[in-house]
């Protein structure tokens, strides 16, 4: 047992609860494999659209590659008895630099949906970050936070009045950092939902911060529940615009007056443009391998990015993200603070909201484990000098 505390108690915990109670985690603690166990209870719509990818999968399995190809150079006898992974990203404290990511349709996962999410990231204090694509309408998700951390995740409609008043909303819902994901302004080629003609938010799932909307519900000519095809077709028309560049964050400046981060960054040019635009941070992701098909590695993106940007705004990372140890990977090569995507949501369909409390504990216990076991008190400490990788660096 160590004192004083730290995220690795979570192991002691288990073991000391299966020794005087009998009583074993909620789901593995094994986060890889999580998604085998997943697919095994989650509707067979739901697996295909969690688990597939865009087109091939190659960029997915790209992802996981990335991480495969750096390692970690454990360093020994330096002093890691008392450790501490908290920081504060964009003024949001929390107890590692682990964030819940964005994930829309959570009720197509588990029935309370972000709900229980919400619940769990409040729990442990691990801001969450709300999709705009969510199942429950925002100001609900906030309830079911409380007093915990939430940035929200923006889909950029077309609409700019639908635009501004899911900003006013969240931002008088308490979400403090806004999240614009720049990567999914048209869905990509998706075959595992294209074979099944599965899209939730045709099946009315995902569409309820847009249905609960005002400035939606104007550009109807009758109420969502009178004509809910109308408004779908409304949704489908105005969800995004492919036509927005650079420029256009203008608009979402002088809307927003907290910061702002772009979502799907993987080249440093476009690092370099968020900067000159005024962002205040960068997510590099490729949304897990659902967009581009053949896109970079997330994890291969990072290098590049971080050398261009970090030192004067955060980079954020997801993509591929599964285990304690990966996070450190990208912790090294320059990341301020990952985002957890998938084995969340694995999480959620296990166990509901102790499933996302235990994924996330389990991450956070085995993050703080690794850095320890590394030589560092910090992840602060860790640099490309922790890793060996592909360059020999
Ligand atoms: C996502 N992601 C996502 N991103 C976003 O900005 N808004 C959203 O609504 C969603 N929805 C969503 C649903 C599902 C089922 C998945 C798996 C992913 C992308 C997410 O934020 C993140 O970028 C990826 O999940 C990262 O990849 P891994 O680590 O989950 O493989």
């Amino acid at each position: 047992m160590s004192n004083p505390a730290h995220l690795s108690d979570y192991q002691n915990e288990i073991y000391l609860n299966a020794l005087l109670q009998g009583a074993l985690p909620p789901a593995s603690t094994d986060l890889l494999g999580l998604e085998h166990a997943a697919v095994k209870v989650m509707d067979p719509d739901a697996v295909g659209y969690v688990v597939g990818c865009a087109g091939s999968g190659a960029t997915n399995r790209a992802n996981r590659e990335a991480f495969d190809r750096w390692r970690i150079v454990p360093r020994m006898l330096r002093d890691v008895g008392e450790r501490d992974q908290s920081c504060t990203v964009l003024g949001t404290p929390m107890p590692a630099p682990v964030l819940l990511g964005p994930v829309g349709v959570q009720s197509i996962i588990h029935r309370d949906g972000e709900l229980a999410t919400a619940r769990a990231a409040a729990s442990l204090g691990v801001p969450m970050v709300l999709s705009t694509a969510s199942s429950h309408p925002l100001e609900e998700v906030a309830e079911a936070n409380g007093a915990g951390p939430r940035w929200f995740q923006l889909y950029w409609p077309k609409d700019p009045d639908v635009t501004v008043s899911l900003l006013d909303r969240a931002k008088a819902a308490g979400y403090s950092v806004l999240v614009v994901t720049l990567d999914t302004r048209m869905l990509a080629w998706r075959p595992a939902d294209l074979d099944r003609g599965f899209l939730p938010f045709l099946r009315q799932v995902g569409v309820a911060n847009y249905f609960t909307d005002p400035a939606f519900a104007a550009g109807l000519a009758k109420p969502v529940e009178e004509d809910p095809i109308a408004a779908l077709l409304h949704w489908v028309a105005i969800f995004a615009d492919p036509s927005t560049t650079w420029a256009d964050l203008a608009f979402l400046r002088r809307h927003w007056d907290g910061p702002i981060v772009v979502k799907g960054i993987c080249s440093a040019d476009d690092a370099r443009l968020a900067v000159d635009h005024g962002m205040n941070g960068v997510v590099v992701s490729n949304h897990g391998g659902r967009q581009v098909d053949g896109a970079v590695a997330a994890l291969d993106a990072l290098p590049a990015v971080a050398d261009a940007v970090a030192d004067q705004i955060p980079v954020l990372f997801d993509s591929g993200v599964r285990t304690g140890a990966d996070a450190v990977k990208a912790l090294a090569l320059g990341a301020q603070a990952v985002l957890l995507g998938r084995p969340y949501v694995y999480g959620l369909a296990l166990a509901g909201q102790a499933g996302v409390e235990h994924v996330l504990r389990s991450l956070m216990a085995e993050l703080d484990l690794t850095i320890g076991l590394a030589g560092y008190r910090s992840y602060t400490q860790l640099d490309r000098a922790a890793l060996a990788g592909p360059t020999g660096s």
